[in-house]
């Protein structure tokens, strides 16, 4: 069996030369067998965070242990990890059955053992019959394939993932995140999965971390993230299409705490002053006496619903409606939301109920 691990970060920050702060203050827990995912735009930290776990980078303040040890000063190839990365690495001039078998080779696992590994992990990845091939012979999802199994014959204690991919077509990007899936399943192992996809993200993780300018905004169970997000960064930045926000004011009279705005009027609970009400399109719901009149600039239908984009006072937004036939630039549409699915964020932006 693979070894597994825990990886514990505390505080960790990572400052580059230069003074670009990429990484600031970062906690987080990850269990033994775990599958955690680190999501969040361009230039947010997450390859900064996962090369310190590798090793690939300093440290520049806070600690990092795995399986209970302090790894800041161990160099990478006594971490025991395997890293899989978008541009597969693999070694032109190498067959598949060399690549995989290189690491093998240079921590000296028996031949015999070496082989029966790497028939093993070329069965499930279905890569048996491209064991000869050199990398220039292969497809892209064949190359993808053959870097991942070099990282699995390993058995390392931890996997960590960059965006192994991005450089897929769509098809075959959800393809192989179902056969990532399958295989952290049966194997177990310690992984942390980094990518700017939310909805890998939401499919993958058993857990989700969502990070912005270097820090963790939140982290949770994708249905947590995505039905309770920590604020309005988060709530835009999980799920699609992105969650529609209202500016507004919440005002207090007449014994009651109200939202108000030029689009939307509703009881909402909060403290007195600007606030922003989030919906998601997909809690968007024709009714004749519903709070909200939106009128339609385009409609997109999908097949099963219809994204209706549209205006509703100074706010711009996308309603996926079910059951209905597209509506046409300039109808106007009498929307509801559904029960309990509105969101409520304070003037920083700070989730203060649902
Ligand atoms: N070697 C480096 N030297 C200086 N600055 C760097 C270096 N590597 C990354 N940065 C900066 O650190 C910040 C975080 O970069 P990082 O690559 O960790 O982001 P990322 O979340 O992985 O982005 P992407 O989704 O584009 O891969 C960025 O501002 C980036 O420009
Ligand atoms: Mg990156």
């Amino acid at each position: 069996m693979p070894g597994m691990a825990s990886v514990e970060l505390h505080n960790l920050g990572k400052t580059y030369p230069g003074g670009t702060r990429a990484v600031d203050s970062c906690t987080l827990s990850i269990e033994d067998g775990e599958f955690v995912v680190l999501v969040g735009p361009s230039g947010c930290g997450k390859s900064s965070l996962l090369r310190m776990i590798a090793g690939l980078e300093e440290v520049t303040d806070g600690t990092i242990d795995i399986d209970g040890t302090r790894v800041n000063r161990v160099p990478p190839k006594h971490r025991d990890i395997a890293m899989v990365f978008q541009n597969y690495a693999l070694y032109p001039h190498m067959t598949a059955r060399r690549n995989m078998e290189f690491g093998l080779k240079l921590r000296k696992v028996p031949r015999a053992e070496r082989r029966s590994r790497i028939e093993r992990v070329a069965e499930q990845l279905g890569i048996a019959e491209l064991l000869d091939r050199r990398p220039g012979a292969m497809s892209g999802g064949q190359q993808q394939r053959v870097a991942l199994g070099r990282a699995i014959v390993r058995e390392p204690k931890v996997f960590l993932f960059d965006e192994p991919l991005s450089n897929l077509d769509a098809k075959l990007r959800t393809q192989m995140r179902a056969e990532l899936k399958t295989l952290h399943r049966r194997v177990g192992t310690t992984s942390v999965y980094v990518t700017h996809d939310q909805e890998e993200a939401m499919t993958l993780g058993d857990r989700v971390v969502v990070m912005r300018d270097g820090r963790i905004q939140q982290c949770g169970a994708p249905m947590d993230v995505y039905g309770r997000p920590a604020n309005r960064f988060v709530a835009g930045f999980i799920g699609a299409p992105t969650m529609n926000f209202i500016d507004g004011r919440i005002e207090f009279g007449d014994g009651r705490s109200r939202f108000v705005s030029d689009a939307l009027e509703i009881d909402a609970e909060g403290p007195e002053g600007s606030a922003t009400i989030g919906i998601r399109p997909e809690h968007l719901i024709l009714d004749p006496d519903g709070p909200l009149e939106l009128m339609v600039d385009v409609s997109e239908p999908l097949g099963d619903a219809v994204d209706v984009i549209g205006t509703c006072g100074a706010s711009r937004l996308v309603a996926r409606l079910r059951r209905i036939e597209p509506p046409r630039p300039g109808d106007r549409l009498r929307l509801g939301i559904e029960p309990d699915t509105m969101h409520l964020f304070d003037a920083d932006g700070t989730s203060i109920g649902s």
